[in-house]
């Protein structure tokens, strides 16, 4: 058996060797290793001539035809087979004799790798080339699969080398795979293969193989784009595709309507002219390459405003976000003739010069906002009904002028899938978006070019080019990554499969991939840099198939030295394509294990709870020991491997935590939550993070201000809810602002965040009328029976009552009033069928966010029951909306009256999907928290009469007994907000939450003895925080005085004491990118209702010190909330303790 590390040091040879670096890997290669010399003066032959000079009797003219001797910089003067052939030759073996390629950097420093001069030469005698088929006219412009790319390719070890193919584009491929057979030799003019007898058969996977530059967000100067066609050819790439304008910039002359590119080109010298199109194209052509145009359509083209205003709707409209992906907006209106007659000008000019060297043409599609159609005179409507004939038509007129100037029409993917535009079965479509796009498309039987912006969008992971006001707006930026984060290796890109997943059927219709660079921050300095390699790792995936003959992913261990090689022949011929690896000196560029890890974990990570147990006892067990045994030692295997420290471990006894587990269900159940958490900490003075194995899983707990704050804020993109968290709400929240990460969540709080600004907020007529029926409720003891119940106010001073049951109540039915304009009447109600069907769902959804894997087993009956009774009643108010107008929406809007949260969000979007999540997010963010707060608040009160005295005495010196208070009454009563601060403090309405690590990373604080060194994380680590434990923990405290009370007493006046919380040491609302966006609508809330009920009661009864002894019950599930409730009795002011006046 081989031992690890003789494995390990094979494979850093391997690393070091010159591995014969054909790049795309040939379909079938052997080599031998005799070395053979090149010299200038071969004899190169095409179809047939005699390797001599002609004897008297043969054609001359036709020996002619077939000697083709190198000759340097030859250019073709014409498409034809030998002009091509005789061009690539010149370029193939100048190439060679060039680049100056002494491979030093691909062999171990010190060791003897060149052939010895003063053995003598073999040289290489003569290069035969055989094109077996004639090129047919669209060769030079093929749809996919019309050429015949393949070749065959043998040097002889006797120096005869022979090139076999059907077209000249095989001849061409062949030609760079001759030399990448060759190097230079250090002591000069000697240039050698080490390989021969070479044999090669080969031949592309998939006819498609393409890079996207994009000249419109920053242009290209045309030689620029030249030398990525001949870093294409190196690479065997063949499609290059110019997105070449788009609403930053047109570029593009078109003499039948120059004012669009004197008006839209980013500067006069920033234009193609026809006639640089016309050399790029050709330019291409002779490579191989075919050179085609996207004019996307029908967003993405707000340039056009600058020229003709008339044809485009939303132009640099604000903010940006509502009209389109990124600024400046702008799209043609969809059903204007003026529109159709630019178009048709357009086409008429350029297609007919396009189509002579290419096959497509590209209209774009992608991205189109419904939004824009709002502001366009002639539609006024984003509803997908009104708006997607009208697509349909213009996709159906635009293609057909593509068809008729004889181009085959692609567009992106949104137009049939989001769109549902239909099309004609030549149409290709290009997919970016990922997940399913590629099998639903070629379900559907389209022609597919893959270009998933997850693995082939390499101009990714380098940052925003937006920029963030200081405040909160860089507070929201921070710390401005891109929306596509994180960069695409090239082993990311070398990992993708276009046809992963597909069957045989959906497979044949994957015509290839492209890779694209969009150039916010890309131009000419460092497109080079970008595109390169990377984009030659997704041309191997194209060329040579993911997978190798044996049916085995390709190796990056095959694939990393043939690459580096690759990469110091681009950059010596003149393209900076970015290093791979260091320049190799002593160390391994291997990671071992990593293969087999890699494996089994992704098995485990795929293994629900639900389909072990369904595939019984054995497979159970497995499961068990995967996931128990086998995934911790190789994630301890890595942690081994990672820099930084390990926080302490928590205190178990018996094996997989068993125990730890225990306690904490106990402990949840009996509302011990704190007491567990602080025992954690226990055995470890001055620690605040800690982790353990639970069920094989590693979680960390913090209790720790340092690391809370990396969470949340300074590593906000090292975590986030992640893929369970989203798998386990969204059944209740779907694609809300709770349960998403990255775009989706930023589009989110994008649409909910202006519905609170402080206009809206301090609005507080919603709250009035509520705040009548809950006086009423609290004299009734309880819920009324009825709206029209009578009950006698005087009868209920002091009548004890649940007063948490009814601050439920009263949030639940100022909250649906504030969202959809109508309340849910459960005040009035002790059995409300929403009411209840809510609360069912919130309590089976907090166990299945405590089952963990095992969440698949809860039984979820009375949850979709209860999902229906929601869904239904708050569909019903989303349809009501979407019946208005956008005219009538927007009216609304002005008059005021009867305007809700539901009709601020349908006037930026009428997917029913959106509205129903936002509404039900919204919903239980505002509800419960507000309850909860409140009920805290009088529980405490109850027990602190001096604080009651002293908030009741500025109620009244600011608004009096009986008038209702305004916004600004409550932001100057500072006591108010003492007491809304301390409850917080006291009882953060989300006491524990969690994160999920989205990469390997590190929290600041909390490893090695002293807690103080970083601690490492792996990927899909939860880390789960308190707020609950670090607000209360005495440390973070000055120590407790006759003027400052212990940290665990209710203290509203040690806010006024001159202390102030540390930043991060007091966030009930959260903190960074993700702080909640109801914080002042909440404030603002709570303040009216303590107020109003303090204006008319002048003190409360406490009778929970028979229930819990004074010791609250601190119940934590979704929310903390009392889980004893609150019982109190209220006495109205001017009235004594029995009654009387
Ligand atoms: C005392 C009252 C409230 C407290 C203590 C509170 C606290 C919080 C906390 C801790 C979060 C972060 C949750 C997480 O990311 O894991 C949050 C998020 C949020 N809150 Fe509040 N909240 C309160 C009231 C409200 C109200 C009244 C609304 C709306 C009507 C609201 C809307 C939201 C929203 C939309 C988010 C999600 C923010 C995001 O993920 O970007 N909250 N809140």
């Amino acid at each position: 058996m081989v031992s690890p590390l003789l494995s390990c040091l094979s494979l850093f040879l391997i690393a070091l060797q010159p591995a014969a670096a054909i790049w795309p890997a040939p379909q079938s290669f052997t080599k031998g290793s005799s070395i053979l010399y090149l010299h200038q003066n071969i004899q190169i032959t095409y179809n047939g001539a005699p390797p001599v000079c002609p004897d008297e009797g043969l054609d001359a003219k036709q020996f002619l035809y077939q000697q083709i001797p190198y000759t340097y910089g030859y250019v073709p003067y014409k498409l034809t087979s030998k002009e091509v052939v005789q061009a690539g030759v010149s370029r193939t073996l100048a190439g060679i004799f060039d680049s100056k390629f002494v491979p030093w950097k691909l062999h171990k420093p010190g060791s003897k790798w060149e052939p010895d001069l003063s053995q003598g030469q073999k040289w290489l005698k003569t290069l035969q080339i055989v094109q077996t088929g004639e090129d047919q006219p669209s060769a030079f412009k093929p749809l996919a699969g019309e050429v015949d790319e393949s070749y065959d390719l043998t040097v002889s070890a006797e120096g005869h080398v022979k090139l076999t193919a059907v077209s000249s584009i095989g001849v061409l491929h062949g030609l760079e795979s001759f030399s990448q057979l060759f190097y230079q030799h250090s002591a000069g003019t000697f240039w050698y293969t080490p390989y021969a007898p070479v044999s090669i058969r080969d031949a592309p996977k998939f006819p498609h193989r393409g890079i996207m530059m994009d000249t419109a967000r920053n242009f290209f100067p045309v030689p620029d784009i030249l030398r990525t066609i001949d870093a294409m050819a190196w690479n065997k790439l063949n499609r290059l595709h110019v997105h070449v304008t788009d609403s930053q910039s047109w570029p593009l002359v078109i003499p039948a309507l120059p004012e669009v590119s004197e008006k839209g080109a980013y500067h006069p010298t920033q234009t193609y002219s026809p006639a640089d199109i016309d050399q790029i194209q050709k330019y291409g052509a002779a490579r191989g390459v075919e050179v085609y145009f996207e004019i996307d359509m029908p967003g993405h083209i707000g340039v056009v405003s600058l020229s003709h205003p008339e044809l485009i709707v939303a132009y640099n409209e604000l903010p940006y976000w509502w009209w389109c992906a990124e600024p400046p907006c702008g799209a043609f209106k969809l059903n204007d003739t003026a529109v159709d007659a630019f178009l048709e000008t357009l086409f008429d000019d350029l297609l007919p010069r396009l189509a002579p060297y290419a096959a497509y043409f590209h209209t774009g599609g992608d991205e189109l906002n419904k939004n824009d159609s709002m502001l366009d005179e002639g539609i006024r409507s984003n509803a997908s009904e009104v708006l997607q004939p009208l697509l349909q038509k213009f996709i159906d007129t635009q293609h057909a002028r593509v068809r008729k100037a004889g181009l085959t029409p692609i567009t992106w993917e949104e137009i049939p899938l989001e769109w549902n535009v239909t099309m004609g079965k030549d149409t290709v479509v290009q997919s970016w978006l990922g997940g399913d796009s590629i099998k639903t498309l070629t379900g559907m039987g389209h022609k597919v070019i893959d270009s998933n912006y997850n693995f082939w969008y390499l101009d990714c992971g380098r940052g925003q080019w937006l920029n963030w006001d200081n405040g909160p707006a860089f507070s929201t930026g921070f710390p401005f990554n891109d929306w596509c984060d994180p960069a695409k290796s090239w082993r990311l890109v070398y990992s993708h499969d276009p046809t992963a997943n597909l069957t045989a059927d959906e497979a044949k219709l994957v015509l290839g991939g492209e890779v694209a660079l969009w150039s916010e921050t890309i131009d000419a300095t460092n497109f080079d840099t970008l595109a390169w390699p990377r984009a030659s790792a997704a041309g191997e995936v194209l060329w040579s198939g993911r997978t190798d003959a044996q049916g085995q992913n390709r190796s990056q261990l095959d694939a990393a030295p043939r690459l580096n090689e690759l990469r110091e022949r681009m950059v010596l011929r003149g393209v900076r394509a970015a290093p791979i690896q260091m320049t190799p000196r002593v160390d391994s560029f291997v990671q071992p294990g990593y293969f087999t890890m890699g494996l089994i974990e992704t098995l485990v990570d795929h293994v629900s709870a639900r389909s072990v147990l369904l595939l019984g006892p054995g497979l159970l067990l497995a499961y068990i020991i995967v996931a128990v045994v086998v995934r911790p030692a190789l994630q301890e295997m890595k942690l081994a491997r990672m820099s930084g420290a390990r926080a302490p471990r928590i205190q178990s006894v018996l094996p997989f935590g068993i125990d730890f587990v225990y306690g904490g269900v106990r402990a949840s159940m009996t509302y011990q939550n704190l007491v567990f958490w602080r025992g954690m900490f226990s055995h470890i003075p001055s620690h605040n993070t800690i982790e353990g194995r639970i069920a094989g899983r590693r979680i960390i707990f913090t209790a720790d201000p340092e690391n809370i704050k990396a969470i949340l804020a300074t590593q906000f993109n090292d975590y986030g809810k992640g893929k369970p968290f989203h798998a386990e709400w969204s059944p209740f929240l779907g694609d809300s602002i709770f349960t998403t990460d990255g775009a989706l969540w930023h589009n989110s709080r994008q649409l909910i965040r202006p519905q609170f600004i402080k206009d809206r907020v301090s609005d507080l007529h919603v709250f009035e009328s509520h705040m009548q029926t809950l006086f009423r409720a609290i004299a009734n003891g309880g819920a009324l029976n009825g709206e029209a119940q009578p009950v006698d106010i005087e009868a209920g001073n002091g009548k004890p009552v649940d007063i948490s049951d009814l601050f439920f109540r009263f949030t639940l039915d100022s909250a649906t009033d504030f969202l959809l304009g109508h309340d849910v009447k459960s005040l009035s109600n002790p059995r409300q069928e929403f009411a209840d069907a809510f609360a069912e769902v919130q309590r089976v959804q907090s166990i299945i966010a405590r089952a963990g894997a095992l969440n698949s087993i809860v039984p979820r009956g009375s949850f979709r029951k209860g999902m229906k009774v929601i869904n239904n009643f708050i569909n019903q108010y989303i349809e009501r909306t979407l019946r208005l107008s956008p005219d009538e929406l927007a009216g609304k809007a002005k008059s005021d009256a009867g305007y809700t949260f539901l009709h601020a969000l349908a006037g930026y979007t009428r997917d029913r999907q959106v509205l129903r999540d936002q509404l039900i997010a919204v919903l239980l963010a505002g509800r419960d928290t507000t309850a909860c707060t409140l009920s805290w608040t009088v529980y405490e009160l109850a027990r602190h009469p001096e604080a009651l005295e002293k908030l009741r005495a500025e109620i009244l010196a600011v608004v009096g007994p009986t008038r209702a208070p305004t916004y600004d009454d409550l932001k100057s009563m500072k006591y108010l907000q003492n007491v809304m601060n301390e409850t917080l403090r006291l009882y953060p309405v989300v006491p524990f939450n969690v994160r999920l690590a989205i990469k390997n990373t590190t929290l600041p604080r909390g490893g090695g003895p002293d807690g103080l060194e970083p601690v490492k994380v792996l990927k899909d680590t939860p880390i789960a925080y308190s707020t609950l434990a670090m607000q209360r923990r005495a440390d973070l405290y000055p120590p407790a005085s006759a003027t400052f009370a212990p940290v665990d007493v209710y203290s509203p006046d040690r806010w006024s004491s001159g202390w102030q919380p540390k930043p991060w040491q007091y966030i009930p609302f959260n903190g960074g990118p993700r702080i909640c966006i109801g914080q002042q609508f909440a404030l603002t809330e709570m303040g009216y209702v303590l107020t109003r009920l303090f204006q008319r009661y002048e003190r409360i009864d406490n009778y929970m010190g028979e229930i819990d002894g004074g010791n609250p019950a601190l119940r934590a599930e979704i929310v903390l909330q009392p889980g004893d409730g609150v019982k109190v009795g209220l006495w109205e002011a001017k009235r004594t303790v029995n009654g009387e006046k």
